[in-house]
């Protein structure tokens, strides 16, 4: 289980997390909201050893990861999408996963360039692992193909394959339905929730209420980055502080209507959710 205690980080005078206390439950979904700004990038950025925290302590099975590099967090079996696709483009599809796979292999650089026999055996392992990282996201018959001549939303499941062929237990995604259409998010929401129906715990970012609320079992809300509610949907959608959070905040009029609109309907849709 990855556990967190009264988490915090500041950049300067701005405390971008503050004091978040919780855990992440094995094999189900948590999704992570809360209005721009809130701290849910960060949070993941703490989580996977890319920022260190200011306070609080990160652990992972019972083992305290708070200070771990970033390699050791993905060797443990903690992975991470970013918020922007990271992929190589001029890669193809199967050597970008490749590499996610090798972050856990032992081979170093001069294996490499002597073309040791650990090195070719390493490299076949790579590849078959890549190669199912791939069938899982459903690129496996784009493997040959530049990353870079592909949809957004595939390249988006490039992103993904690369941080499952590290093998993780704990997979973490930050937004990532962001800038695809709506039929392309009811796809990835589908692969998504093949991955925690094969036992993958995922955690996720989202800002697409509908991708939330069909997908997530367990929400956690962040919001002036602090956690200010945590539950199943029906009660996050329907929890006064949430809806006061977006729409009490600073954000554009439009952008407001739309969330209210959401969390109003989500909630509606909810069994026991008649009213927000
Ligand atoms: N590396 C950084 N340096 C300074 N400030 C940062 C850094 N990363 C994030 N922040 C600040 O932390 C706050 C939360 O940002 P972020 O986690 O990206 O929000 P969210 O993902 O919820 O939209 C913002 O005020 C942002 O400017
Ligand atoms: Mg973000």
């Amino acid at each position: 289980m990855l556990a967190f205690e009264d988490l915090g980080i500041r950049f300067g005078g701005n405390q971008a997390v503050q004091g978040v206390t919780g855990s992440i439950t094995p094999g189900i979904i948590t999704a992570i909201i809360g209005p721009n700004g809130a701290g849910k990038s960060t949070f993941f950025n703490l989580l996977s050893g890319f920022y260190k925290p200011t306070s609080g302590r990160i652990t992972f099975g019972g083992q305290d990861i708070t200070r771990l590099p970033t390699h050791e967090v993905v060797a443990l079996g903690v992975a991470r999408t970013f918020q922007t696709t990271t992929i190589y483009k001029e890669l193809s599809v199967l050597e970008n996963a490749v590499l996610g796979h090798r972050v856990r292999t032992r081979s170093g650089l001069w294996d490499a360039l002597l073309g040791t026999g650990r090195e070719r055996q390493e490299r076949r392992a790579s590849e078959a692992a890549a190669m199912d990282a791939l069938r899982r996201v459903g690129l496996e018959g784009q493997a040959h193909v530049p990353a870079g001549s592909l949809t957004q939303e595939a390249q988006k499941r490039v992103s993904i394959a690369l941080a499952l062929a590290t093998g993780p237990s704990v997979l973490l995604l930050d937004e990532p339905a962001a800038g695809i259409n709506p039929e392309e998010t009811v796809a990835l929401t589908r692969t998504i929730r093949e991955l925690a129906a094969g036992g993958l715990t995922v955690v996720l970012i989202e800002h697409k209420m509908s991708m939330i609320m069909t997908l997530a079992d367990h929400i956690m809300v962040l919001h002036h980055g602090q956690k200010i509610a945590e539950g199943s949907p029906a009660q996050v959608s329907r929890d006064p502080a949430v809806i006061e959070a977006y729409l009490g905040g600073h954000a554009a009029p439009h952008v407001r209507d739309e969330l209210k609109a959401d969390l109003l309907q989500s909630a509606a849709e909810l069994p026991g959710g008649q009213h927000a």
